[in-house]
């Protein structure tokens, strides 16, 4: 059994089934539940880093943590401690999201992920998401793809 389970969410149709997967799984282990998002950082044009330092502007006013998603992980929070999950936490993190949920797995010594085998990004003909890709490939853990 796992003891604690990281589902990265991207707001997509299967990263919430993989949301109720793992809750399944934590009420029947009592295994701890990290709900992730990991908000890219857009690479900033020359141009305008010249404006921002101008006009004394943090960078950090260009990185997209996108209110939407922080109220879906509100929201699966909220269905994971109904459905008698007691320790349930939602984090938050900006980066590369393949790399930053992969690291993040292996700081907490998260023993399970569970993701969408796709996500919002869709590419048409493509199987596997990119991220899903790489976080099989190098996850640190066992990873469970929902589909
Ligand atoms: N930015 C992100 N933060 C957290 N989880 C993510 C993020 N992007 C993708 N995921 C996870 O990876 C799964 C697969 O998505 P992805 O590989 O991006 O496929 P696609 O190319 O179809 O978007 C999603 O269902 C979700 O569980
Ligand atoms: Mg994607």
């Amino acid at each position: 059994m796992f003891k604690h389970i990281l589902v990265a969410i991207d707001g997509s149709d299967l990263s919430m089934k993989a949301a109720d997967l793992a809750i399944g799984q934590a009420r029947l282990s009592g295994a701890k539940v990290t709900f992730i998002h990991v908000a890219r950082k857009f690479p900033i044009p020359d141009a305008l880093k010249d404006y921002i330092q101008a006009e004394h502007l943090g960078s950090d006013d260009f990185y997209d943590i996108d209110d939407a998603v922080r109220q879906v992980l509100d929201g699966i929070r909220d269905r994971a401690k109904e459905a008698g999950v007691a320790r349930v936490e939602t984090v938050f993190r900006e980066g590369k999201p393949s790399r930053t949920l992969v690291d993040y797995a292996r700081n907490v010594k998260a023993d399970c992920i569970v993701m969408g085998c796709r996500g919002i990004t869709e590419i048409e003909g493509m199987l596997l998401g990119s991220v899903a890709h790489k976080v099989a490939s190098l996850a640190p853990c066992t990873v469970i793809l929902a589909r």
